[in-house]
């Protein structure tokens, strides 16, 4: 006797389809799985065993063999217990072909018979809708993730017992109900808690415009975390393609919520300054999404920058050019997206007050130089906004002013999303931050006296290459908030403004 039943494995983000071929023959009874399996694939042997016996289901007295195909993938994991399970009900006639050939199983099973929830739900699903595929059992668990893609009927599985009642007719399951498409989210913290800093919420407001990275530096208890966890808050909603990017990654990692899978609000991440590099940028054996994929389509913050370890911060050097971060080990590699915006705060130095208009800062000069320079230059350079972030006033804390709340913000960052979107459109940039340098010419076109005053200052400062590209970038995005067409010479010494705590702090 011989079926094949559909199933999927997962190579990082990247779905597979893989075939569960069975074979049942008479002979000794036996029960072996072929097809560069891994261990725990090979014990799942041992596990469906028990869940048929579990289920009042006699295990047939044959020589039962499984081969996995393509026989050259590696497979791991549990993910094709469930696909095993279904191809030996098709040998024992609880089902009929027709009723698994167009559809996939993926899932977990327990010894008991139940269907345990797995990683990685949701791509698996778009591969099986993309395969053609019409239909898909998912643990019950995963159902809601599943069924965020439109297209293909969910089944949600409890139990073996439960597919074998669905295949026979007499209780048969109903496809879970679609999860309407993502109205997105924002909210969260909001500025208005935020008296004054009004030059700080500015920097903020024309990074999220522009989705530059943006370091904050200022003495304790200025507000450098609050106003950093308020920057989601203005960021504009994502956009279902986002959504759904980030969500894949979240599921790979196993961390949706189980009843409102769909990712629809941007993340924001924010390891503890202890994180390892591989923390970060995603590891172990079957390598999973760090910190700065987690961050994918949000933001990734480094609260007390120069705490961090020497490596981990690195290592963030190249996934903030590329956008995306490729992990290799013996089983593969695999590449995870990472675009982020990142934020980061830090003091000026040990005790904090180095700078401060009224306190005495305790650390000597050398102690602050070395403090300083666990931030290196690379790192430094990649952060197209410095802010500083003032102690606040008095008179600010206690006044009844009421502060500019994140939804007027954000209708200003939107505007200037708006202006880029236009023209970024077919060129898959996303805004004025990720700019090539192909491009850069082209769409930040400036004034005459604005490309004097660049040049004034790229020679006056000597700045690097990459200096002057993210001048320009910010500058453009300076420009998009005003709706001018033309980068004017007050934007450029905007954006040169930005860039001064460089030199002000790590300048000698
Ligand atoms: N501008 C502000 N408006 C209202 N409250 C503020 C402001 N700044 C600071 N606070 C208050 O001070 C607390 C500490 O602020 P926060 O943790 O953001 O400081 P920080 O700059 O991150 O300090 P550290 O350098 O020690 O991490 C906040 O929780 C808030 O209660
Ligand atoms: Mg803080």
């Amino acid at each position: 006797m011989f079926a094949k039943i559909n199933s999927l494995g997962l190579m990082g983000l990247n779905a597979f389809p893989v075939e569960v071929e069975i074979e049942a023959s008479k002979g000794m009874q036996s029960f072996d799985i072929v097809g560069l399996a891994d261990a725990a694939v090979r014990e799942s042997r041992e596990r469906i065993r028990s869940a048929l016996r579990c289920s009042n289901i006699n295990f047939p007295v044959m020589r039962v063999m499984v081969n996995l195909a393509p026989a050259d993938r590696k497979k791991s994991g549990s993910v094709h217990d469930l696909g095993i399970a279904a191809a030996l009900l098709s040998v024992l006639g609880f089902c009929r072909e027709e009723q698994t050939r167009g559809a996939v199983f993926i899932g977990e099973v327990s010894l008991s018979g139940e269907i345990r929830g797995i990683r990685g739900v949701l791509p698996m699903t778009i591969l099986a809708r993309q395969s053609g595929f019409e239909e898909i059992y998912v643990p019950f668990e995963n159902a809601r993730e599943a069924a965020v893609i439109e297209g293909i009927k969910v089944y949600g599985v409890e139990s073996v017992a439960q597919l074998v009642l669905h295949f026979s007719g007499k209780a048969v399951m109903l496809p879970a109900k679609a999860v309407p498409s993502a109205g997105t989210e924002v909210g969260g913290l909001d500025f208005a808690d935020v008296k004054g800093q009004q030059s700080a919420k500015k920097a903020l407001e024309i990074a999220a415009a522009g989705g530059h990275n943006v370091l904050m530096i200022g003495p304790p208890g200025s507000g450098k975390s609050m106003l950093a966890k308020r920057v989601p808050s203005i960021l504009p909603g994502m956009t279902f393609n986002e959504s759904i990017e980030t969500t894949n990654i979240h599921s790979v990692a196993g961390l949706l919520d189980k009843d409102n899978p769909l990712v629809c609000r941007r993340p924001f991440r924010s390891p503890h300054h202890t994180v390892s590099a591989a923390g970060l940028s995603g590891g172990g054996s079957v390598p999973r999404p760090g910190e700065i994929s987690l961050a994918h389509n949000g933001v990734l913050f480094l609260d007390e920058l120069a705490e961090f370890s020497r490596p981990a911060l690195e290592i963030l050097r190249q996934p903030l050019e590329d956008r995306q971060v490729t992990i290799s080990r013996v089983s593969g590699s695999v590449t995870y997206p990472c675009s982020f915006m990142l934020i980061a705060a830090m003091n000026p130095c040990p005790c904090g007050y180095y700078g401060h208009p009224s306190r005495k800062c305790v650390c000597s000069p050398r102690q602050v130089a070395s403090y300083l320079s666990r931030v290196s230059g690379p790192l430094l350079d990649r952060f197209d906004i410095h802010a500083e972030v003032a102690p606040v006033e008095f008179s600010e804390l206690s006044s009844p002013h009421k502060e500019e709340p994140s939804e007027k913000i954000r209708e200003r960052v939107q505007r200037a999303r708006d202006i880029q979107n236009a023209r970024f459109k077919n060129t898959g940039i996303t805004c004025n931050a990720r700019i090539t340098s192909e491009l850069i010419r082209e769409v930040c076109p400036m004034t005459g006296s604005a490309e004097e005053t660049l040049k004034n200052v790229f020679e006056r400062l000597g700045l690097s290459a990459r200096a002057y590209d993210r001048i320009l970038k910010v500058a453009r995005t300076c420009a998009d908030m005003e709706a001018s067409q033309m980068i004017e010479k007050t934007h450029i010494a905007q954006a040169v403004q930005y860039r001064s705590l460089d030199r002000k702090y790590w300048g000698n």
